[in-house]
């Protein structure tokens, strides 16, 4: 029996829903149930029947999960695959910040742990940042813990006095401008479409600009090849899934983010035999503290 099929049995035998981050290896996003950016697997996590849910990602997008949907059993295949931008801030410094700016409102990346969420007041993705800051209505806006994502937003929103905190993701804040020209010299023909933890000398060479979802929907809609500007998982998949349409890798090497490739169809199959993966649990009180930011952010960004 080949590893799909086992996976395929075992997961309708004990009730698993598999979810997975688009920056998964395609043999992953092959096997999983719902695929998405950050947003759409939170979003998806209220809607699913199963009693287990297999997140094929990494801790804080699980943690978004048990946050939404905590009467079920999420299980990180990889324990170890964490975000390091999530924890570039701690709760206490947000805490401080807060005492020593009442009147500011501290916006989180969802890229944070369930702990920072907790002292925030409202969380974003890459897909809902603009949209949700855009409401936000206070004299001061802290955004944390990306530059900049928070840069991007900040740069469209000139009326708003968002300060922001010197966090990245280390993998898009490694792109760097000759990288995106040289890729541009290479394909001439191309559009190019990225996402916003890249740093703005990148961005600014940017045609779209969006989560990775975003870009998947740019790239499929264009008439034009894309250069897809983003961690390598995405076009791991969109090359061979769309071999009529022409999408180039952007700096391939640099753009991998390691703790996005810990799970294998291997790893998803001892978690499904009961051999390997956290069940991730989150302390009753800081769950809720953190709902509160999330669930700000579903009714702002919906
Ligand atoms: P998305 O919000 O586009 O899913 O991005 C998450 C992420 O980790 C980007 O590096
Ligand atoms: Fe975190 Fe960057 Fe990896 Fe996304 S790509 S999970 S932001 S380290």
């Amino acid at each position: 029996m080949s590893i799909q099929t086992a996976i395929a049995q075992l997961k309708q035998e004990k009730d698993f829903f598999i979810m997975a981050h688009t920056y998964q290896p395609p043999e992953i996003i092959e096997l999983s149930d719902r695929t998405g950016d950050s947003f759409a697997l939170a979003k998806a996590a209220r809607e699913v029947k199963q009693q287990n849910i297999l997140l094929c990602g990494v801790r804080f997008m699980a943690e978004s999960v048990k946050i939404l949907a905590p009467e079920k059993n999420v299980w990180l295949p990889a324990p170890d695959a964490t975000c390091p931008m999530a924890e570039q801030i701690s709760p206490e410094r947000v805490r401080a910040y807060k005492q020593s700016h009442p009147d500011a409102v501290v916006v989180a990346y969802i890229n944070t742990t369930a702990a920072l969420k907790a002292e925030c007041d409202i969380c974003v993705t890459s897909s809902s940042a603009l949209k949700i800051v855009s409401q936000i209505d206070a004299p001061e806006i802290l955004f944390i813990p990306d530059k900049n994502l928070g840069g991007w937003v900040k740069q469209q929103l000139p009326d708003k006095n968002i300060v922001l905190w010197d966090g990245y993701c280390p993998i898009h804040n490694a792109l760097t401008e000759a990288d995106v020209l040289a890729a541009k010299q290479a394909h001439p023909q191309a559009k190019v479409a990225m996402h916003p933890e890249c740093p703005a000398e990148c961005l600014k060479h940017a045609d779209a600009i969006g989560s990775t979802a975003a870009i998947i929907q740019y790239a499929l809609k264009s008439k034009e090849p894309v250069i897809i500007g983003t961690e390598r998982g995405v076009a791991d998949t969109l090359i061979p899934a769309h071999p009529d349409k022409t999408f180039y890798y952007l700096a391939k090497e640099k753009l991998v983010c390691p703790d996005m490739k810990k799970i294998t169809p291997a790893t998803v199959l001892s978690v499904l035999e009961g051999n390997a993966g956290e069940n991730v649990q989150l302390e009753e009180s800081l769950r809720l503290r953190a709902k509160k930011s999330i669930d700000a952010m579903l009714r702002l960004g919906e």
